[in-house]
């Protein structure tokens, strides 16, 4: 600070300073917000609305399901799981501010009754209700969730990914354009 008040003495230019700080800590601010949860299994990029739509129809989901998105971001899978497909969803999420926002949306929607958002690390969640799975991690991530969902999903779960593939399993489905793979738990 006090450097950038020896560049800029009089007023207006610690006016412009102060601007320049505002600027620097909202840029740190908002690259930590998007990269702190990377350790933990993925940083934050949001799927698109279209790809979300792709993702749940090739599962074919309907009110029946329940379907886990593991790391829901702000809550967009979930969400649409709701709206559009009428199935029951749960949201596993890290990071707390993520949470607020998802769970606002569940509330604004009205979608309370269809669906949850569980503040934690998906590792430590009990996955054994769900019959749809879906997930945008990362390729180590896919890795070591393999053990964890072929323990605890149920025969005929549908597992899908969105960009990362999980190596030692075979794609049910496909869709290339959307960079989705299919799975199905046997
Ligand atoms: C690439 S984003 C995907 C968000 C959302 N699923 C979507 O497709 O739009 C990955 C999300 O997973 C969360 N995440 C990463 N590792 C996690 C973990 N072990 N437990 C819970 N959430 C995690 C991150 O905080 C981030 O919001």
């Amino acid at each position: 600070m006090e450097i950038v008040f020896m560049l800029f003495p009089d007023s207006d230019d610690r006016l412009a300073s102060a601007w320049i700080w505002a600027i620097i800590i909202s840029v740190l601010a908002f690259g930590i917000f998007m990269i702190w949860s990377a350790p933990l299994g993925a940083g934050w990029e949001p799927t698109s609305r279209k790809r979300v739509r792709r993702m749940l129809e090739m599962t074919g989901a309907c009110s029946a399901d329940i379907v886990y998105d593991l790391g829901s971001g702000d809550g967009r899978i979930v969400v649409e799981a709701a709206r559009t497909f009428h199935a029951k969803a749960v949201g596993v999420e890290a990071d707390p501010i993520r949470v607020l926002i998802s769970r606002l949306a569940v509330s604004v929607l009205h979608l309370r009754d269809l669906v949850r958002i569980i503040w934690g690390n998906f590792f430590n969640v009990d996955l054994r209700e769900a019959t749809i799975v879906t997930v945008f991690l990362s390729q180590g991530t896919n890795r070591r969730l393999e053990s964890k969902l072929l323990a605890e999903l149920r025969p005929g779960t549908r597992v899908v990914s969105h960009v990362w593939t999980f190596d030692g399993w075979t794609p049910v489905a496909r869709d290339v354009d959307q960079n989705l793979s299919m799975y199905v738990i046997r």
